[in-house]
């Protein structure tokens, strides 16, 4: 199928008590993996790349193959900007083909986050393009973005309204406690807070910070109204370790390279499917 917007790929998630997962890549064989995984579970799949990942692979070259894949398939695929802090760079991302970006004016006033997320919003409408944006400040380190314990702050319910009717955006991140990367303690969700900001704003709403959070909780986060869920560290953990196990396990005479990226796809596969299968997206394509 051609790529969907965020917008279309996440209508319906709250009344359907699912989430769609966005999922970070930074190549193709992860990329691929995780298409196979939504795949075979007839899910829609959010696919996201951080700045470094665009520049990694280029940008054009992201969109090219992206774009491939999900014409290769039949289930909804979304190409997602993750993120970005340089406008510049996300207007090419749109102008490029992208079909969400997200705009991370976090760190910024609120006024100002407004003003930059709704500038934002006009420019991606001309190209059709859906925008995700964030209120409050989600912990950790995710790509060159870095918010330290002490400065990640919890999305505050009464700015939201407001926030969503003036930029106009297609989905909400919010901060409640989850963390970028790895978790240096366990996780300590604040569903009251969710449970506040879903009543408040239809808007759909993001969890950031996937990685670790136990399953319970995730399907918690689901049946209160989470439409979309980021998941990214898990895969390079698997990804990395996978390689290091094939590199070990095969001889040296092996130079088929397939032989050892073969088994990345299959790890960011089974790890799509495992989380489809919490988010609850199986056969919503
Ligand atoms: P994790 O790397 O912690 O899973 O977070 C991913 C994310 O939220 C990307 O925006």
């Amino acid at each position: 199928m051609p790529l969907v917007t965020l917008k279309e790929i996440l209508a319906g998630t709250r009344e359907g008590h699912y989430a769609v997962g966005g999922f970070n890549f930074n190549g193709y064989e992860d990329a691929q993996g995780m298409i196979n995984g939504a795949a075979e579970k007839r899910s829609p799949i959010i696919l996201m790349a951080s700045l470094s990942a665009c520049r990694y692979i280029g940008l054009k070259q992201t969109v090219g193959m992206i774009r491939g894949m999900a014409e290769s398939v039949d289930i909804p695929v979304c190409l997602h900007l993750d993120h970005a802090t340089d406008y510049d760079y996300i207007r090419a991302a749109v102008r490029e083909g992208f079909t969400s970006v997200m705009i991370d004016a976090s760190a910024l006033d609120y006024e100002t986050n407004i003003r930059d997320s709704r500038a934002i919003v006009d420019f991606a409408k001309q190209y059709h393009c859906s925008v995700e944006a964030e209120l409050g400040k989600v912990g950790g380190k995710e790509d060159h973005v870095v918010v330290d314990d002490m400065s990640a702050t919890f999305t505050d319910p009464e700015d939201v309204p407001r926030y969503v009717e003036e930029t106009g955006i297609d989905a909400l991140a919010i901060a409640f406690g989850s963390v970028h990367g790895f978790y240096k303690r366990e996780p300590k969700l604040d569903f009251p807070r969710l449970e506040k900001i879903v009543s408040l704003t239809p808007c759909p709403l993001v969890l950031h910070g996937g990685t670790g959070i136990p399953v319970e909780d995730f399907k918690r986060c689901v049946r209160m109204g989470m439409s979309k869920i980021n998941v990214g560290t898990e895969f390079k953990k698997a990804f990395t370790d996978t390689l290091r196990k094939m590199c070990a396990v095969l001889p040296e005479s092996q130079v088929d390279t397939k032989k050892y990226m073969q088994p990345v796809k299959d790890v960011c596969a089974e790890i799509v499917k495992g989380k489809i299968d919490i988010f609850g997206s199986a056969d919503r394509a």
